[in-house]
């Protein structure tokens, strides 16, 4: 059969959404880069099962578009919650950890912490796309603010740096440097004379430097003293020392927001990152299955036997699916009694786990007394930065994120036991808003290497951990290919790891892989068949 005939069939026997999985399966469609929203005949999946390990972001998703696609889908979810990494505690949320005390939360009434995801790019239009469809609310999220700072002990004599004064006092310095070169001639090689004529005066805007294309600091960077009425003449600040930036630890730090996954604007859903599960909760139909910890994977001729434990009844329960859509992360699958194949097997077992931690306090929001409205200070060392929280300004009292670490630090980090990480934790909240280490109360820590069922935040293919980028070694190839009839999804098989929109791009993958090989199946058989197997 020709490529054309076969496409025209699957579209004949399964739509337009069979037809464009099929195409992109079959590589005669660029992949493109959005999550966009799927469209899948609600006759798809008609007369199939499938059962969805997991119900993180990606299960949440598969289990969402395969029901309305006709799959009869059941979700296994190994906790008592919906969202996997996907985790906001607050009031009463209890925090289980592998080795470590049970934490009860005890904030106040509308205080919050997102133990995971914690900020959406405005540029994740799968995630963001569910979030409009399911109707959950957003607001920015304030990923960065001139206010904060950059921080370190040995870095400016301890004294804190305002973001402000250490991005634009740089930018000041390499302009003068860049004028200098330029009107001496040593670009002359690489410029024309047109270009140096135009770029000496963008170069005395961009740096704000003097007429004589010097950089004598600038209001850019704060002022000194504040401009007031009449004969208050506002002052700026002098400028730190070219030097003593290039030597702060936390210099690179100015550059976080300019990250793509980082610029603005960010958001995040109103009253915590776990009102995106609740809403998809709220769209499921189908059974979804909490406390149940899977204990066995079988495939066999025709169909995937799955087993799970009931965690509260300690009652062993299986079923049977056509297809099962595995998002377990890989670190806890590996201990998962499976009959995978061997190389399977091994590349499952074979990809170690980033670290990642998180502390959070409550406190009353001294911050805003500083002029600081979310956004991020960087401190490096263990605990990494301190973030400010976005929402309800001006309210009481806050969460303030005290630690967020991930890496090789994080792992040591997370070794210690949780008091001196909250006790390390206060510190350097103290060393940088001196005066309020003791506003900090009812600590909240989060190893995500000792959380059960992920115990880990996002894998670490080839060695490199990495929320995000081009991520392709042949574990991750080979577990990105259908292994019989069980699919592998997560964001842990995206390029972004480390962010729900991973998990979009993989749950949409996924579906369409299982859509286009039904569509093949319905295909091949004849009509009569086909009208009877589905019925
Ligand atoms: N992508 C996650 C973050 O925003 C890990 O930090």
């Amino acid at each position: 059969m020709s490529r054309r005939a076969f496409l025209n069939r699957i579209a004949a026997s399964g739509g337009y959404g069979a037809a464009y999985s099929a195409m992109m399966t079959m590589g005669l469609l660029p992949t493109a880069a959005r999550a966009g929203p799927l469209a899948l005949s609600p006759q798809t999946g008609r007369g199939k099962s499938v059962v969805i390990l997991g119900a993180g972001i990606a299960g949440l998703v598969a289990a969402y578009e395969m029901e309305r696609a006709g799959f009869r889908v059941t979700v296994l979810e190994a906790r008592d919650r919906l969202g996997g990494r996907n985790w906001t505690v607050r009031n009463g949320s209890r925090i289980e950890m592998n080795g470590e005390a049970d934490q009860t939360v005890s904030f106040s009434e509308g205080v919050y912490m997102n133990a995971g995801p914690a900020r959406i790019p405005s540029h994740h239009e799968g995630l963001l796309g569910y979030c409009r469809k399911l109707g959950v609310p957003l607001e920015v999220e304030v990923n960065s603010s001139r206010s904060a700072y950059i921080y370190s002990e040995t870095g400016n004599g301890g004294k804190p740096i305002q973001m402000r004064q250490g991005v634009n006092d740089t930018r000041g310095y390499i302009s003068e440097l860049l004028a200098k070169a330029v009107n001496k001639g040593a670009l002359d090689q690489d410029l024309s004379v047109d270009e140096k004529a135009r770029l000496v005066p963008f170069l005395r805007g961009y740096g704000d430097l003097s007429e004589d294309f010097k950089f004598k600091g600038t209001e850019r960077s704060g002022f000194a003293k504040i401009p007031g009425a009449a004969s208050q003449f506002g002052e700026r600040r002098a400028p730190v020392p070219f030097g003593d930036l290039l030597a702060h630890p936390q210099l690179g730090s100015t550059l976080f927001e300019d990250s793509l996954y980082m610029q603005a604007t960010m958001f995040q859903p109103v009253g915590g990152m776990d009102r995106i599960p609740a809403g998809f909760e709220r769209a499921i139909v189908s059974p979804v299955i909490r406390n149940a910890e899977v204990t066995q994977i079988r495939q066999r001729e025709g169909a995937v036997k799955v087993v799970w434990r009931d965690r509260t009844s300690g009652v062993s329960q299986a079923l049977d699916a056509d297809y099962a859509v595995v998002t377990v992360p890989l670190v806890v699958l590996a201990k998962i009694d499976t009959n995978f194949a061997q190389p399977v097997k091994a590349a499952i077992a074979a990809v170690p786990y980033d670290y990642s931690n998180k502390i959070g306090f409550e406190s009353p929001r001294f911050w805003e007394k500083q002029q600081i409205y979310g956004g991020i200070s960087f401190v490096g060392g263990e605990t990494s930065l301190v973030w400010y929280p976005s929402a309800d300004l001006h309210s009481e009292r806050g969460m303030l994120l005290a630690c967020y670490g991930s890496g090789p630090r994080a792992r040591g980090f997370s070794e210690r036991p949780l008091a001196e990480q909250v006790a390390i934790a206060r510190g350097v909240v103290g060393r940088l808003h001196p005066g309020h280490e003791g506003d900090l109360s009812k600590p909240v820590v989060v190893n995500w290497n000792k959380v059960p069922f992920s115990l880990g935040p996002w894998p670490s293919f080839g060695g490199r951990g990495g929320q995000e980028g081009h991520i392709d070694d042949p574990n991750y190839r080979l577990l990105n290919e259908p292994h019989g009839r069980v699919y592998f999804s997560g964001a842990h098989l995206s390029q972004m790891p480390g962010w729900q929109e991973g998990a979009v791009f993989s749950a949409h993958r996924t579906i369409g892989l299982i859509a286009s090989r039904v569509a093949q199946t319905v295909a091949v058989e004849p009509p009569r068949r086909a009208a009877l197997a589905a019925s």
